[in-house]
């Protein structure tokens, strides 16, 4: 089935085979970007952005690759939207879909773009709910895959809180026959019916999910580390308390040690410094928190070149 005219919500709604078409759409435009190539796949096409919640990587990276792709993109502070003065989803749906190719949207409720998509007639992309992050987990195999190879068979460790990354990351490994190991505290641990949907795919592509409270056990060699931050966007909870129950799952030199030798670090960033990983850690050759940052760009342009562009 073609992506041309979908929406990406979540990576576990994508095929092993879609996964792979972005992919090697993102080479393609990665390579055209960096030889200084045109490649205007999107000519004359806008994208809307809605941010209910802040962001560097995301914003610019979408605004930068539709300029790329010939195209333009729009920020939409949702402050500034009427939707921020209760203007249903459902109708600004419709309405941005007159406008726009293509709607981009960062918010709190997963369900809130859910809504957006069944309403609008234009593809919606999720920028990062506080369920899922799709164009990040998926950034993140395509750069492990830069740096490790094929990654079939591979162990990824996720560190740390249960949060928006921990579900994505289990469904974009699943998909891809990764394995993944999620070491949470057991008051934070990753969404259920996330965990049971990955595990279903895990089963399909003969890979598999562990999740533990031991962060040692999930380095365990682990060919990535993976950690986020102790308190995402929006979180309400108290943070002593949320760092307290966090604090032994902090990515730091003696727990990276315990991961293969040659094992890379990630972090989708905003980092915490200190608290979920130390600076050393950030700053070491196994860290490949920046290519990872850059690989949004390239990834993005493929998903928006398929959905948006000419079937
Ligand atoms: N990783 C990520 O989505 O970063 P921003 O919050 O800066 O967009
Ligand atoms: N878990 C983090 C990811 C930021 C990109 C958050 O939701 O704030």
């Amino acid at each position: 089935m073609s992506l041309h005219g979908r929406d990406l919500l979540s990576v576990h709604e994508l095929s092993y085979e879609e996964v792979q078409e972005i992919f090697r759409l993102t080479k393609i435009v990665k390579d055209k970007q960096k030889n200084g190539q045109e490649h205007h796949i999107l000519k004359g096409k806008t994208l809307g952005m809605i941010f209910q919640k802040s962001s560097t990587r995301t914003r610019v990276s979408f605004e930068v690759g539709m300029w790329q792709l010939g195209g333009m993109a729009m920020f939409l502070s949702a402050n500034d939207l009427q939707i921020g003065r209760g203007e249903p989803v459902k109708d600004t749906a419709r309405v941005l879909s007159r406008y726009v190719d293509g709607i981009m949207i960062r918010t709190f409720s997963h369900q809130e773009v859910e809504e957006l998509a069944q309403y609008a007639s234009v593809p919606v992309i999720n920028g990062l709910t506080d369920l899922l992050h799709p164009c990040q987990a998926l950034t993140d195999v395509y750069t492990a895959i830069e740096h490790k190879g094929e990654v079939k068979g591979r162990k990824m460790a996720y560190i740390g809180d249960g949060n928006n990354m921990a579900n994505s990351l289990m469904y974009v490994c699943a998909k891809v026959g990764m394995n993944i190991a999620v070491a949470t505290p057991s008051e934070y641990k990753p969404n259920e019916s996330v965990v049971s949907g990955a595990r279903e795919d895990a089963r399909l592509f003969g890979s598999s999910i562990e999740l533990t409270n031991d962060p040692y056990e999930a380095v365990k060699d682990a060919d990535i580390v993976y950690t986020d931050v102790w308190a995402s966007m929006g979180e309400k909870s108290k943070w002593h308390v949320r760092w307290q129950a966090l604090a032994r799952f902090q990515v730091n030199s003696e727990l990276l040690g315990v991961a293969k030798p040659d094992a890379i670090v990630m972090h989708c960033l905003p980092a915490h410094r200190g608290e979920e990983i130390t600076d050393e850690v950030m700053e070491s050759k196994q860290s490949v928190v920046f290519d990872e940052a850059e690989n949004r760009l390239h990834v993005q342009k493929a998903i928006m070149a398929l959905l948006m562009g000419h079937p």
